[in-house]
């Protein structure tokens, strides 16, 4: 059943993630396709709450598919946080005449979402937009893709180094809770070592492993370790005393959240961004669109952002693979 739905609003929020800018400009056009007026709201909650909003056309969209970062800027705001803020916020949203909001983001953003329908009843729909990926009820999110690229070519970049110098290197990506960028890029970069939250490698059996492996010739080694592991710094210090050699930390850092999205995640934002505003269009709201399979559907927010554990045993699968084929 439709809802009479005539203005609908776009934000992007926390970390900017490659393929944002694709997914506003999919859910503009869609939205102007099917007859609806669109209001950009700059820098996320932060520029909502502040009023910070402009009319966007199809044509304001032009050029910004296979853009990094996002063209309505992003924040984390401390402000939303607050139940005032989230009060202030929904009557920008009133007065401005905003039916429904788009917000691209990740865990924070939809938790932002939640609460903009509990303290002012307001229509959301969330699009999964975030490096990470390390929300529930969707196999990726917009931007996890590039991330993993750009890992991959900093590590095959690295490799020349390792191998040149024959020295260990730590480096460090991103991912607090889910190990994504790390596992993948440590697979397709054929590192030696991936530590992350959930694997029960120890460092002391990593530095065995090094030294083992240096007695049968075997003398350049990189271990990627994700950021909710522990930070390259401290862990290279650790190896280089457990083993006495020389160890060299690199994080990589924002790096990983820059740069133009692949064809993989492009596609995901433009799919994801139209699916959005179907689902509002149809009076489906409170949701976040998840990706399954092959197929596109609704997840709840509860889902997404608190039951966010991914496949483990795919992850232990992977690492299981670059153990073997970095022996
Ligand atoms: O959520 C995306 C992300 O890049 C995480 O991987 C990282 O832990 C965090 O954001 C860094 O946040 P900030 O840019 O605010 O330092």
């Amino acid at each position: 059943m439709g809802v009479d739905i005539r203005r609908i609003g776009v934000l992007t929020s926390g970390g900017d993630a490659p393929g944002m800018n694709a997914a506003i400009r999919s859910v503009v056009r869609t939205a102007v396709y099917k007859g609806l007026e669109v209001r950009g709201i700059m820098r996320g909650y932060e520029g909502l709450i502040a009023g910070e909003i402009f009319e966007l056309s199809s044509r304001s969209v032009s050029n910004i598919l296979g853009r990094g970062g996002t063209i309505l800027k992003t924040a984390r705001s401390r402000e939303f946080l607050t139940e005032a803020g989230q009060m202030k916020a929904v009557k920008v949203i009133r007065d401005n005449g905003i039916d429904a909001l788009v917000i691209i983001g990740g865990n924070g953003s939809l938790q932002g979402a939640m609460a903009l329908e509990r303290v002012g009843d307001v229509r959301t729909i969330g699009v999964p937009g975030t490096i990470d990926n390390d929300l529930g009820g969707t196999d990726y999110t917009i931007g996890c893709n590039t991330s993993v690229d750009t890992v991959l070519d900093a590590i095959d970049k690295i490799r020349d180094t390792v191998t040149s110098m024959e020295r260990v290197y730590v480096v460090e990506v991103m991912g607090r809770e889910e190990p994504y960028i790390a596992v993948r890029a440590g697979l397709a970069g054929g590192t030696e070592e991936v530590l992350y939250p959930g694997n029960t490698m120890d460092l002391k059996t990593v530095a065995s492993d090094i030294k083992k492996a240096k007695t049968k010739g075997k003398r350049s080694w990189i271990i990627i370790v994700a950021e909710g592991y522990g930070s390259a710094v401290a862990i290279s210090r650790e190896i280089e005393s457990l083993t006495g050699y020389e160890v060299r930390p690199v994080t990589l850092g924002h790096i990983q959240r820059g740069g133009s999205p692949t064809a993989p995640d492009r596609i995901l934002a433009s799919v994801m961004g139209a699916y959005a505003v179907e689902s509002i269009v149809s009076g489906k709201t409170g949701k976040m669109v998840a990706i399954k399979g092959h197929g596109l559907d609704l997840v709840d927010y509860k889902e997404a952002c608190f039951e966010r554990e991914k496949d483990k045993k795919l992850n232990s699968d992977l690492y299981s693979t670059t153990k073997l084929l970095a022996s």
